[in-house]
């Protein structure tokens, strides 16, 4: 059966922050988009990730209409507390740089980004299968896909945009690309709870036992995470061990301090690692999001570095497909992996200072640079500049 033939400007393959904010920003600059999703909406909407905005992002969802409810509902936080044995330390982001971060989570992001698009009409196919690119060395690249009901379809376009996250095809269809990757010896236990935060603002902690972080969604609901081994079964941990290895980690009773347990709603355990594809772009197809670098979730950059690549690549494709000027396009792949970079070295810096590796001499080069990042005005002014974010182009 041949495929029906349709035409847009640009192809969005994957409906996560990175695709629907670039068709929002496309949209605002006159463009017109269809978003391709092999997953359902809803399933899209229900995926639990983290939940720190940079002040760049908030400012650039702000700026486009998208940060009604985020000024609202999203709580703004000074800074963070960097903690290990006997100490807690208050770095504030206000103070040292003049900028802050955002506690929103990213499915509120997605909430967001759904109600905005909608609104606005967006042209969107979920639940596809079959996703192919073609022509993409053409100024006429297209998009092969079956539709829900079976049916072969070709989306036509000036351009395609991959933001299929890190297991989609657009990667793959960029040859001769260069990868690196960094695995790490650990991952994440993170849980939900029905609970009241235990503190005002997010808990890094160093400890002989393993990482740990208190961060939240709202004032009723807390999100917090521990270091366990690769490929830990969420089940095989108890909610009271769970707990207690959450407060012998983040200091429970250190200065009458108490982290207060609650019912725990979601367990889930992430694998960590560091990638980055180079170049993020060929032809007429450029890659944003996860579908070019996948970070730890330590510096708190994942989606950060997503809505980065987007509010670059949304202007150089309406250049490109809006007036025939590449140059903007041309300079895509460069100047989004000079922050993906920065952004790649950071999550890696956090992950290694705070993350016990069973290393004793490592130990103490992690405490040393714990105590020099919290007592040094200069290393607690880096960690705040990359933690709140540098500005999109660097
Ligand atoms: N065809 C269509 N869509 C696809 C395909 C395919 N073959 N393969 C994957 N997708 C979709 C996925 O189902 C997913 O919804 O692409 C989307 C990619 O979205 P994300 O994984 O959320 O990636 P991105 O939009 O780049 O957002 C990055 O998400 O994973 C977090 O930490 C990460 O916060 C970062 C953010
Ligand atoms: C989260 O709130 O889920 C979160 C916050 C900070 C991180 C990682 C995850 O570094």
């Amino acid at each position: 059966m041949s495929h029906v033939t349709s035409r847009t400007q640009v192809a969005i393959i994957g409906a996560g922050p990175a695709g629907l904010l670039l068709s929002h920003l496309l949209a605002a600059r006159g463009i017109d988009s269809v978003v391709l999703e092999t997953r359902s909406q809803e399933y899209v909407g229900a995926r639990i990730r983290a939940g720190i905005l940079e002040q760049s992002s908030v400012d650039l969802l702000t700026d486009v209409g998208l940060g009604d409810r985020l000024a609202r509902e999203g709580d703004q936080h000074r800074g963070i507390y960097l903690q290990f044995p006997h100490e807690r330390h208050h770095l504030d982001f206000m103070d040292l740089i003049g900028r802050s971060v955002y506690v929103y989570g990213q499915t509120e992001v997605q909430k967001d980004l759904v109600e905005a698009r909608a609104a606005a009409g967006q042209q969107w196919v979920y639940e596809i299968s079959d996703t192919a690119l073609h022509d993409l060395d053409t100024d006429r690249p297209s998009v092969t896909y079956t539709d829900a009901d079976g049916n072969p379809q070709r989306l036509e376009a000036d351009a395609i945009a991959g933001c299929d996250g890190s297991f989609g095809p657009s990667r793959s269809a960029i040859p001769g690309g260069t990868t690196w990757e960094r695995t790490y010896p650990y991952s994440w236990f993170g849980i939900l709870a029905d609970v009241a935060p235990s503190t005002d603002e997010l808990i890094y902690a160093w400890h002989p036992n393993g990482f740990a972080l208190h961060s939240m969604r709202s004032e009723t609901v807390s999100r917090l995470y521990l270091q366990v081994e690769p490929g830990t079964d969420p089940d095989s941990w108890s909610d009271d061990r769970i707990w207690d290895e959450l407060a012998t980690r983040l200091g429970h009773g250190q200065d009458g301090w108490e982290l207060n347990p609650g019912p725990i709603t979601d367990k889930s355990v992430l694998p960590m690692r560091s990638y980055v594809h180079a170049p993020m772009s060929h032809g007429r197809l450029f890659l944003a999001g996860d579908a070019a670098h996948i970070v730890p979730p330590t510096g708190a950059k994942g989606l950060n570095l997503a809505i980065a690549d987007v509010a670059l690549l949304a202007p150089a494709l309406a250049e490109l497909v809006g007036k025939g000027d590449a140059r903007l396009a041309d300079a895509y792949s460069d100047t989004a992996l000079r922050r993906v970079w920065r952004c790649t070295h950071f999550s890696w810096w956090m992950t290694t200072m705070l993350h016990h590796n069973g290393d004793p001499f490592d130990a103490q080069l992690q405490l040393s640079q714990l105590r020099w990042v919290t007592s040094s005005k200069a290393g607690a002014t880096g960690l705040a500049e990359n933690y709140a974010g540098m500005p999109f182009e660097i």
